[in-house]
């Protein structure tokens, strides 16, 4: 294989970066890391490959069309995938403007740029929390109507309809995919495993929201890697590609889990006044990536969990340089009087 250019937007985030690092090692395409460096964006989550000759990282914002447009201009880009968002539900319940400046200009920005460039592969990172909420049964499939409920779903919803125009419109080489939770190395300790994980550590308590007993399909980072990963060599245009670890889960079980993998006390956690317009379960079919591209899940949940929990212990320094940061400020919003 040629040594082809792959422009990943928003890979200083958890997914981006673990999603660098494994197509570094497995294949000899340069990268070009285009990221604006929010709240959520960390240089550290690279920094061992940060002096690969084949990476390059450039600051910029995809909301920025002139910035998009010069990073095009001066390289030769072969492929597109584009995970730059702001991705946290609880923040765009807070505030909404720069999940719609990102989430849904931002993907504007780089379709028009894809077109106009002629990109041969595009692939737009969605997530299974477009089609909202299920009842106790069923699961979301490709074309379970989209009907988001958060400020954060709806603007991802808004860019997987533009994605989807612009291909059935321009005929550009898009493809969606969208993912259950992730969990895994370097995700930002605002969520709810690396959030409960070093609340834990710190003999701090853990907030769960509502009753606990809200569902998510948790997934390994490294195996939604590998499911983009022949998305972007196998997807058909124009298609959706669902991604799951078919592995549902309570919140209250998998903080439980936490507790028990660290021998802490289950006394540390306290039920909080519920997320307005929670969604109570999500869950994905994934029968047709399976069957189409050969996807295969590879971790197994409690090794996983096992595994990341190690991760957060060995490298304390890491998320402790965030958690004093912003990062506090926000904390102090969310939970106070909760
Ligand atoms: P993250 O919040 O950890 O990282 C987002 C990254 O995007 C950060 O590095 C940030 O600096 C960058 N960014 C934000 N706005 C930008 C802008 N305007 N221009 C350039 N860069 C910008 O998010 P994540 O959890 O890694 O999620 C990555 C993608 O995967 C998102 O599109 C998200 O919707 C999707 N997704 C996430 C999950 C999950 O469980 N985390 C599941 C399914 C899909
Ligand atoms: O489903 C995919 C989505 O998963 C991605 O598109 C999002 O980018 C990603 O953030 C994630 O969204 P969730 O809202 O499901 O993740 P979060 O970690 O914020 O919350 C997971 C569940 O845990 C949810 O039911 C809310 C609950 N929770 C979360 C936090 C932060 C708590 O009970 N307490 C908390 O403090």
């Amino acid at each position: 294989m040629d040594k082809k250019t792959i422009l990943v937007t928003g890979g200083c985030g958890f997914i981006g970066s673990n999603f660098i690092r494994y197509m570094l090692k497995k294949y000899p395409y340069n990268i070009i890391n285009l990221d604006k460096l929010t709240y959520a964006g960390n240089l550290e989550n690279l920094k061992d490959i940060e002096k690969d000759e084949r990476y390059r990282f450039i600051k910029a914002d995809i909301g920025n069309k002139n910035e998009i447009d010069k990073v095009f201009e001066e390289n030769e880009i072969y492929g597109v995938i584009n995970f730059a968002a702001e991705s946290h539900v609880d923040r765009s319940i807070m505030d909404a403007d720069a999940f719609i400046k990102t989430n849904i200009n931002g993907t504007f920005n780089i379709l028009d740029i894809v077109k106009r460039k002629g990109i041969e592969v595009f692939v737009q990172i969605s997530t299974d929390e477009v089609y909202g909420s299920l009842g106790p049964e069923g699961k979301f499939k490709e074309d379970t109507p989209l009907s988001p409920n958060s400020p954060y779903s709806a603007s991802k919803a808004s860019a997987d309809l533009l994605v989807l125009a612009y291909q059935h419109t321009f005929g550009i080489p898009a493809v969606i995919t969208r993912c259950s939770n992730n969990y895994g190395p370097y995700q930002f300790p605002e969520k709810l495993i690396p959030l409960m994980i070093t609340n834990a550590l710190a003999d701090m308590e853990l907030p769960v929201y509502g009753d606990g007993l809200n569902i998510r399909d948790w997934i390994h980072v490294e195996d939604h890697c590998e499911a983009i990963d022949l998305v972007f060599h196998k997807g058909k245009p124009g298609n959706v590609y669902n991604i799951g670890g078919e592995n549902e889960r309570t919140n209250i079980e998998i903080v439980r889990l936490i507790l028990d993998i660290l021998g802490k006390p289950h006394s540390l956690i306290k039920f909080v006044k519920d997320r307005p317009g929670h969604d109570r379960r999500y869950a994905i079919d994934c029968t047709k990536i399976k069957k189409e591209l050969g996807f295969v899940i590879k971790k197994d949940f409690k090794k996983g969990m096992e595994d990341t929990v190690k991760w957060y212990i060995e490298n304390r320094t890491w998320w402790e340089r965030i958690k004093s940061g912003a990062y506090l400020e926000y904390y102090e919003k969310m939970y106070k009087n909760r």
